[in-house]
């Protein structure tokens, strides 16, 4: 394996000279694409005469080059598939003029320009631009673009770059052209530029100023109707941002294009937004709420971008969460706003804790802000979003609405139209406010999930009552110690009658309102004038991303569930007492069957509250993930036990409750046509939850509701509930489901198909493996397509953690055989498929060594590109 060169944050310097203007020629063509760049180009007043001009490129081969037209000698310049320098280049403004030749065709990596379904696209983040021309491909190199696309008409009708439309006509012999020049200078990972057959669909969204701007959704022929959504969506986003940030867009033309082949979920170019077609594409017969859901928050995520993103973006990668935790922060309060924020909130903590706790726990833990890299591609990680967005959430519960809003409206002030730093989005919060961020700024700079610990203790003489906090986080690797971090913890104290009790004085640490502001490692804060010992609700909304020991008894905890006037408590104190049982009885403690009794009736209270919402309920009606009772016992995992165990309670908490379970299905049966909105969404969920839990508490006649559900389903989201419950449960109709599934639905629509890979490879049986190599091997199966590879590897190594972890290394070999073969043909979907193995440290003996041969292997398996090495080396660290 070869070394890598690692990129250190200190070693940031500007280049010395700067891109003004990008004035690009595009002659695409069946057989190759020729591409033609004048750039402007000027040194830097600082700029010693005779410093070499040094260009990235990647892949690319140099036809011609020349300066203010004059062509340059051989001893001028040295360009190589890595870069192009030119050893002396004036100290003036002048214009360098290459040509470049690229075959899109056999670009399978997706970076650069490639061909999806015929289409002709561009993916430029984080480092592709050098794979279309010789660039300084780096976010601080701010230029205007003017771009010229020369195509076949036949195959490429539709000419689209950043911007607007200057200029369209015919260019002879087949070919037409059009030229679009975009008015705001953007660094180069936000260029875009497609070309192909395209259908769409258009409408338009007049700004709070009164702009009128044109909207389309590009899509394969045919797929047009299922647009609408994603349209839908994107105005309400665009309204979104002008009330809640006074945030316009500035731009007459908004263009979304959708592909299928693509890396990530979607991209943000100015004016140009890039989709994965599966984060457009919605109708009811093939899409489930998700998808729907999914589809909103990346709609409005790319939009918000362009203020949060490309107005003003990253001075360098490693800033790259003052884009990316910012704006997933603002999609995140798009959906609160539009939908139930409590329900919101509960769904993301538990993808925070699924998605980002155990990477931060792992050997890949690294700061939400790293300094250093050696790949940045793997650095899109969920510390870098969903981490970078808690701390900006933090940061709003610590300043408060008016304050956070202040703060962002300097910042808009101040930066627009620059690259730079967490250092300057900080400043504006602290100088807005009046307030030092020195100690916050750690968040952005150490790695790991911190321990809060508890202890409270209640003097009724004194009518004090007093809470311990302590507050650790443990080593990282390169980060052996570790500071105290501002932890905003929003509390409330519930009295026996279950409300809110006041207090008539505190001391011993920061207290405002209802939040206790913890900075240091320990505190003791006590109030006093409580009349009666208090149940304390702590953390309430989860307003700082830590794992939180409680000492709760579990009646403490089932008062919570009841009386806590914070639905993300209630929702918590379910999801503790059911962890609470299962660690115990993994460590060998049964649980008492009063302990399970008092869980069932919380769960049939909440079931049958008339004041909380479907997909509350949805949300409690359950039991914490397998993967999730793993990480809090933390270590010598077997997940078969673990497996096991929770089934078993699940039993035993929801047997009791089958009838209740199934009057109420019943209950929430439907014949109203399907609508996304959050209500018929939520019914939906609970509805689903429910057969669920009858069907994987083996509840007389379940399975075969799953099938009648299945064979009677109206839209996908019932129908892939059924159908998954099934497999996960492995009924006697299993088999014949998915075999139904697969040749009537998922056969002739890819995004369907993922559905069916994803059931698949999440059954913990045996089989699967096997299952998993014969669809691999079937010559038809697109292993250049990211999204059908993540649905079966990725949801396999993520989410099917009896069958992946097994003893006998089976499930380890099966991914490190696929992370290689991969690698040679994308190795960003590769390094992001070996990510799976990340909770091997965690694992028990037998299962950790046979995890570590697999990764061993892969060690010695050829050459590994620098993506799929980089994880590689610090997963064996
Ligand atoms: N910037 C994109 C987003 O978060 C993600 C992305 C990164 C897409 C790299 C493609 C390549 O919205
Ligand atoms: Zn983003």
């Amino acid at each position: 394996m070869r070394t890598q060169d690692t990129i250190y944050l200190k070693d940031y310097a500007a280049s010395p000279y700067r891109i003004v203007s990008a004035d690009l020629d595009f002659r695409i063509t069946e057989a190759d694409t020729r591409v033609r760049a004048l750039l402007t180009i000027e040194p830097r007043e600082d700029t010693a005469a005779g410093t070499p001009l040094v260009l990235d490129g990647n892949e690319l081969t140099l036809g011609s080059i020349a300066i203010d037209g004059a062509p340059l000698v051989l001893s001028a310049y040295g360009a190589d598939a890595s870069g192009l320098t030119v050893f002396e280049p004036p100290l003036r403004r002048f214009v360098l003029e290459t040509e470049v030749t690229l075959k899109p065709e056999g670009n399978t990596r997706l970076m650069g320009l490639y061909r999806s379904g015929g289409t002709w696209c561009t993916q430029c983040e984080a480092e592709g631009f050098r794979r279309i021309t010789y660039y300084l491909d780096r976010p601080d190199n701010l230029a205007l673009f003017k771009v010229r696309i020369t195509a076949p008409l036949n195959v490429a009708p539709v000419l689209l770059s950043n911007g607007n439309l200057i200029d369209q006509g015919d260019a002879g012999e087949g070919m037409h052209f059009a030229v679009w020049e975009d008015p705001f200078p953007k660094p180069s990972y936000l260029f875009a530029l497609v070309a192909g057959d395209l259908g769409s669909i258009t409408d338009s969204f007049t700004t709070a100023s009164g702009r009128k701007v044109a909207l389309a959704i590009y899509c394969s022929h045919g797929k047009e109707d299922q647009c609408l959504w994603a349209m839908d969506s994107l105005k309400r986003s665009m309204a979104w941002d002008e009330r809640r940030f006074g945030r316009e867009y500035d731009l007459d033309i908004f263009n979304i294009v959708a592909v299928s082949d693509f890396n990530f979920g979607a991209m943000e170019n100015k004016g140009l937004n890039i989709f994965n077609d599966k984060l457009v594409f919605a109708q009811p017969e093939s899409a489930t709420d998700a998808d729907y859901d999914g589809i909103e928050r990346v709609i409005a995520h790319e939009y918000f971008h362009n203020w949060t993103g490309n107005r003003i973006t990253c001075r360098d990668w490693f800033q790259l969460c003052l884009k990316e935790g910012l704006t997933v922060y603002r999609d995140q309060e798009f959906t609160s706003d539009e939908r139930s924020r409590p329900v919101k909130r509960i769904s993301d903590v538990v993808g925070l804790r699924s998605g980002q706790f155990p990477e931060d726990g792992g050997p890949l833990a690294h700061p939400a802000r790293p300094d250093q890299y050696s790949e940045i591609n793997n650095f899109y990680t969920a510390t870098v979003y969903e981490k970078g967005a808690e701390i900006v959430r933090m940061l709003a519960t610590l300043l408060g609405e008016a304050g956070f809003r202040k703060g962002m409206d300097l910042y808009f002030e101040r930066h627009d139209g620059q690259a730079t730093t967490i250092e300057a989005f900080l400043a504006v919060f602290a100088e807005a406010n009046d307030v030092d961020l020195e100690q916050f700024k750690t968040w952005y700079l150490q790695a790991g999930t911190p321990r809060l610990s508890v202890s409270d203790s209640y003097d009724g003489a004194s009518q004090t009552y007093t809470l311990k906090l302590g507050q650790q986080t443990q080593p990282t690797p390169g980060q052996p110690t570790k500071q105290a971090l501002v932890l905003p913890i929003k509390f409330g104290l519930i009295g026996p009658n279950g409300s809110e009790m006041s207090w008539t004085g505190v001391s011993g640490g920061t207290v405002r309102d209802d939040m206790i502001v913890l900075d240091t490692a320990e505190a003791e804060i006590r109030f006093t004038g409580v009349p009666n010992k208090p149940v304390p609700s702590l953390l309430r909304g989860f307003s700082a991303p830590v794992n939180m020991d409680t000492t709760l008894s579990q009646a403490d905890q089932l008062f919570l569930a009841q009386h806590d006037s914070d639905p993300f408590n209630r929702w918590q104190a379910l999801q503790d007492v059911g962890m609470a049982l299962a660690v115990a009885a993994i460590g060998g403690t049964p649980w008492s069957q009063q302990a399970v009794t008092a869980l069932s009736q919380a769960m049939a209270e909440t079931l049958a509250s008339e004041t909380l919402d479907d997909a509350f309920k949805a949300l409690a009606l359950n039991l914490p993930a397998e993967a999730q009772i793993s990480r809090t016992i933390g270590k010598d995992i077997d997940p078969d036990r673990v497996h096991m165990v929770r089934a078993a309670l699940l039993k035993a908490v929801f047997t009791p409750l089958a009838l209740q379970l199934l009057q109420t299905y019943r209950k929430l049966s439907s014949d109203a046509p399907y609508a996304p909105d959050a209500a018929s969404t939520g019914r939906r969920a609970l509805r689903n939850r429910l057969l669920g839990l009858l069907v994987s508490s083996d509840a007389a006649g379940a399975a075969d509701l799953a099938a009648q559900q299945y064979a009677g389903a109206r839209n996908m989201t019932d129908r892939l509930a059924a159908l998954s419950v099934s497999a996960l449960a492995w009924t006697p109709d299993a088999e014949a489901l998915l075999a139904h599934f697969h040749t009537n639905f998922a056969a002739t629509n890819p995004l369907v198909l993922d559905k069916w890979l994803a059931v698949t490879a999440s059954v913990p049986q045996d089989m699967v493996i096997d299952r998993m190599r014969a669809v691999l091997a079937d010559p038809n199966f697109p292993k250049t397509n990211p999204n059908r590879l993540r649905s079966l590897v990725g949801v396999f190594s993520m989410a099917n953690p009896t069958q992946f972890a097994r003893a006998d290394g089976a499930g380890f070999r099966f991914v490190a055989e696929t992370v290689v073969e991969i690698d040679s043909i994308n190795p960003q979907v590769a390094a992001r498929l070996l990510t799976g193995f990340r909770v091997w440290p965690m694992l028990e003996e037998e299962r950790r060594a046979a995890a570590k041969t697999a990764l061993l292997w892969l060690e010695t398996s050829g050459s590994l590109s620098r993506n799929t090495a980089d994880i590689l080396t610090r997963m064996l660290a």
